[in-house]
């Protein structure tokens, strides 16, 4: 801690912050505090329109950290623990936090302390806040409702334990980027046009319309994915609480399908469809054994050699290509023909070693149409099935890899990572946010410049450079030193 002594501050420090989930000014004025010397107890925190009644004995006023002041050190894991633990709803939260980072000042190591009361405490919160999140991204439904113009929009409401709602809004402008949506909640509101987000005041419930015919068709959905042969009730209610259920049309299926699972199980296994779902593979290594065993799709099927990903297992760069072509199939090497030559070249020129990238591809095999002995086979398209079969391992790698920045080259690599078909002329060049906080970069695949003629070639050349270079430099910004 440094040497500074503490202000005489003859009453507490009162702290005022903008909004419950103020994170950045709750930071600035814990660093502002920490180098005054103010210890905990001698701050009293809140938030706009929430004060209580003891805050008028408190100053009101934290004053500016003397310029010599030295830096307080916050390890980057306390930051990252305290923005989600920021969230909760508990009123003590900020208080905690100014604790722990307080003594963090002298034991560094704190947070490794699992017994400590505090640290047990910011766990818990953030577990909770984690959890929170969690039944907002899965069981918000979004309702169709009719505007004047005759344009589709689509409603949810929904009721978060905590204050989850502006952190969350990444993640729906990325899921649902197309539609025209509102979120609305008792705290506030989030309102995306299809391209812009706009927060908006509290609401209450009667404002979200209920019963459309989108409802009828998800139950329909519903109704068909649900898999009685993985139905346990307990664990179904405790991942699903019931608190949930007046807001979800296919709740009201959920006792019927549970009444008829057994028999339902029956026929499914008898009809020998039971879905493949393992447990994700432990390593890169159990992914390129199991790519090369697998059998779920036609392409799996073709007896061609699976390629594996490569390149650095730590990387914060993830590449996604379309599919192995005929240069790398035999050799067992993603990226390695004319497109990859391409690649590379044109990362090496924009800043980034592809040795240091993740190279993979959205289907592990290689699709092709057979035109005899002696003959090129000659590359097919995979299917839209085929991408999110073989999604399921490119999922595993990137959990692996846990890449800040992903760039997906073509159609088919955008929909293995965003699990849907997307424009890659109106995304390429532009980043969106995924759910696990990495960002994901869309340009063309490199194989489309060898098939223009020499003049198209070089304007789309420039646009694939231009694209490569504002990733790139995106990717410094978030993680420098690459
Ligand atoms: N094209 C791809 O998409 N991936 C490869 O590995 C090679 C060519």
């Amino acid at each position: 801690m440094n040497a500074q002594p503490a202000p005489d501050l003859a009453e507490a420090c009162a702290v005022t912050l903008d909004a419950p989930d103020d994170f950045a000014g709750w930071r600035e004025t814990a660093r502002r505090l920490l180098q005054l010397r103010v210890p905990p107890d001698r701050v009293v925190w809140s938030v706009a329109g929430e004060e209580a009644g003891d805050l008028f004995a408190a100053s009101a006023f934290v004053p500016d950290a003397p310029t010599d002041a030295a830096p307080p050190r916050v390890p980057r894991r306390f930051l990252d623990l305290a923005g989600k633990g920021l969230l909760h709803s508990c009123p003590d939260r900020f208080a905690l936090l100014y604790r722990l980072l307080w003594r963090l000042q002298d034991r560094p190591g704190l947070l490794e302390d699992a017994a400590d009361r505090d640290v047990r405490s910011l766990d818990e919160l953030v577990r909770t806040v984690r959890r929170d999140i969690h039944k907002m991204r899965a069981f918000l439904r979004f309702r169709a409702v009719s505007e004047e113009d005759g344009a589709e929009h689509y409603v949810a409401w929904f009721e978060p334990q905590h204050h989850i709602l502006r952190a969350s809004a990444a993640f729906f402008v990325n899921r649902f980027t197309t539609m025209r949506w509102a979120i609305l909640t008792p705290q506030g509101s989030l309102h995306w046009d299809g391209e812009v987000l706009r927060e908006g005041p509290p609401a209450r419930r009667e404002q979200a319309a209920g019963g459309d015919p989108a409802e009828a068709l998800w139950k329909e959905y519903y109704a068909a994915i649900f898999n009685p042969a993985r139905l346990k009730v307990g664990a179904m209610l405790k991942e699903m609480p019931r608190r949930y259920w007046k807001n979800m049309p296919e709740a009201e299926l959920i006792p019927a399908l549970i009444a008829g699972a057994q028999a339902r199980e029956s026929a499914m296994v008898e009809r020998g469809a039971a879905l493949f779902v393992g447990p994700r593979p432990a390593s890169l290594a159990a992914v390129a054994e199991g790519i090369a065993t697998c059998r779920r799709c036609a392409i799996g099927c073709n007896g061609t050699r699976a390629v594996a990903g490569e390149g650095s297992a730590r990387a914060e760069l993830m590449i996604v290509g379309e599919q192995p072509g005929d240069t790398e199939e035999p050799r067992g090497r993603p990226f390695i023909g004319p497109a990859g030559q391409v690649l590379r070249t044109r990362l090496k020129a924009a800043g980034i070693d592809p040795e240091r990238a993740w190279l993979t591809n959205a289907v592990k095999h290689f699709k092709f149409e057979d035109r005899g002995t002696g003959k090129r086979r000659l590359h097919q398209n995979p299917t839209a099935r085929e991408i999110d079969v073989c999604r399921w391992w490119v999922e595993s790698e990137r959990l692996l890899v846990r890449p800040r920045l992903i760039l997906a080259l073509g159609a088919s690599a955008a929909r293995s990572v965003l699990g849907r078909t997307v424009s890659v002329q109106s995304l390429r060049g532009k980043a969106m946010v995924l759910e696990d906080g990495a960002e994901l970069w869309i340009t063309i695949h490199p194989s489309y410049l060898l098939r223009l003629g020499e003049d198209a070639r070089e304007t789309e050349e420039q646009r694939f450079a231009a694209d490569l270079g504002r990733a790139a430099a995106r990717l410094r910004e978030l993680a420098p030193g690459v």
